[in-house]
């Protein structure tokens, strides 16, 4: 898709399509006033007649409306003018969407830039009309035999913005838009991407091809005897029962000053989780092809950043692997050391995610971070705390707890902090070795945290648990491309608090 800005009256676009606010109960938006006004108010008519009341979802077409230069005229209802938020606006950018898809036109111009959101400027509302206009159009057809064409597709978004002043701000806000709609696309493509396909190695073939894109890019792929020198005893107990290698991805973004330290954000990529000896139930396993998100959403920030060549440094951490169980798979009861040297017994074999995690954040030491984020499909208790609206987060570290839940408000992509106290770390006690891999049914995702920060003792560190908002099942299903938006507006928060 196209997408530019544009200052000047709806009248006098020469356009398939030109979308016009109208608030409940029926009030006429500023650009809508412009069009009764030269159609001798045929829209206050239709309006007054009920043909639209601009309750949320209205929506009323248009065609040939007289005195304007456009084709079509789409008036949407945003309901009261004073309660949209960043909820609605995303609904009232989906509704225009719909809409137009089955319209005809294929260039539209979108005054809905001029609805006042709360708090929010002329940047964010054009960015996230990309944002919803793209969660529209995305489909994975990459695996359908027969590809399906649309007769008349949409091309062209021109965005309204007020005044001359404004259009240098709204193209900055299309380009952001376009490079985050994009890496959420990136981020949904490998999680939809079948465990067949997409394996630890075609997890490195994409940090790799991100490498070849970016000059600032640079990729490194350890293969299993490197991670077994460096003593990764967790990460690899993971990796025995699969015949699919298992492979640790650092990319690195150096676009800061040298000095800088980096943030380091690892990714949970278990490309399937059967579960291993500890085997998933049968009922909705495919979903565990979506087990590699957290490392999906690592690249996908990376791709983010590089593209819009953001001055800061950042490291990718990908451990990836296939949990699997066969002959050599780990056995509950085995004890594994990790190369913190910390020994761990494995009680639960589906509980694997923590294990490739903490080699991969003991590695991390290695690039002296500023912050360090993991991102992680990590428990199924997450989903039930939390549902499918935010992520869950955990950290040993408050003001970059806070920077994230800013973050979170800020994108739409939200998180909401749960307690990492002490008191839950005695649920990892084990009888045999330094902890165990689980901590029992209360407080899923806090004694999975805890677990972690027995790894982070060395740095400021925050966790996500994805496993609610990563991807959607039922009829909808499909990954989400979720924590894309809120990780890329946190390294944008950063980048402006450093200038
Ligand atoms: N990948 C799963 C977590 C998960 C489960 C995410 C269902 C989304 C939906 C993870 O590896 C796992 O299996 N966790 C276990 C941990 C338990 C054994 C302590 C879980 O949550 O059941
Ligand atoms: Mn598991
Ligand atoms: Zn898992």
């Amino acid at each position: 898709m196209e997408y530019t800005v544009k200052s000047g009256n709806p009248e006098k676009q020469r356009i398939g399509c030109v979308v016009i606010p109208v608030y409940a109960s029926r009030k006429l938006s500023p650009s809508a006033k412009i069009i009764d006004k030269v159609s001798n108010g045929y829209i206050s008519n239709l309006v007054r007649r009920g043909e639209i009341e601009g309750d949320l979802g209205n929506i009323l077409l248009l065609h040939n409306v007289e005195n304007t230069l456009c084709d079509r005229v789409l008036l949407i209802g945003c309901g009261k003018e004073k309660d949209v938020d960043f909820n609605t606006f995303y609904k009232i950018n989906r509704t225009m969407v719909k809409t137009l898809k089955s319209s005809g036109a294929t260039e539209i111009a979108s005054y809905l830039t001029e609805i006042q959101v709360k708090n929010k400027n002329i940047n964010w509302k054009i960015q996230h009309s990309i944002l919803a206009i793209e969660e529209d159009l995305y489909k994975f057809n990459l695996l359908k035999s027969k590809k399906k064409e649309t007769r008349r597709p949409l091309r062209k978004f021109i965005f309204s913005v007020h005044g001359r002043g404004q259009l240098m701000e709204g193209e900055q806000a299309v380009r952001q838009g376009m490079a985050i709609a994009s890496s959420i696309s990136l981020a949904k493509d490998l999680g939809n991407l079948p465990g067949n396909i997409c394996t630890p190695e075609y997890l490195a073939s994409q940090a790799v091809k991100l490498d070849k894109q970016h000059g600032n890019i640079c990729t490194n792929v350890l293969e299993v005897a490197d991670m077994e020198k460096l003593g990764m005893g967790a990460l690899l107990s993971v990796t025995r029962g699969s015949r699919q290698p298992a492979k640790l991805i650092t990319i690195e973004y150096m676009a800061g000053e040298k000095k800088q330290a980096p943030i380091v954000f690892v990714g949970k990529g278990v490309t399937f989780d059967s579960g291993g000896i500890s085997l998933k139930p049968g009922e909705a396993m495919d979903e565990m092809k979506f087990d590699m998100c957290g490392a999906a959403s690592v690249i996908g920030v990376m791709s983010a950043c590089a593209e819009l060549q953001l001055p800061i440094n950042l490291v990718g951490i990908i451990p990836s692997v296939e949990n699997m169980p066969d002959g050599s798979a780990s056995r509950p009861g085995d004890i594994v050391t990790s190369m913190s040297g910390q020994t761990i017994e494995i009680l639960n074999t589906d509980a694997e995610g923590r294990l490739i995690l903490c080699d991969a954040l003991t590695y991390a030491e290695k690039f002296k971070p500023d912050v360090v984020i993991d991102i992680a499909t990590l428990t199924g208790a997450c989903v039930i705390a939390l549902g499918a609206h935010s992520a869950g987060l955990l950290g040993n570290h408050n003001p970059l707890a806070n920077d994230l839940l800013s973050a979170g408000q800020t994108s739409g992509d939200r998180c909401w902090q749960l307690p990492l106290w002490e008191d839950y770390q005695e649920q990892l006690k084990s009888n045999f070795a330094d902890m165990a891999n689980i901590g029992g049914k209360p407080a899923g995702t806090i004694t999975a945290a805890c677990f972690l920060s027995r790894f982070t003792k060395k740095y400021h560190w925050a966790h996500l648990d994805i496993a609610g908002v990563a991807w959607k099942s039922g009829k909808e299903k499909g990954a989400t491309g979720r924590p894309v938006g809120l990780l890329t507006q946190y390294v944008l928060d950063r980048v402006k608090d450093e200038n």
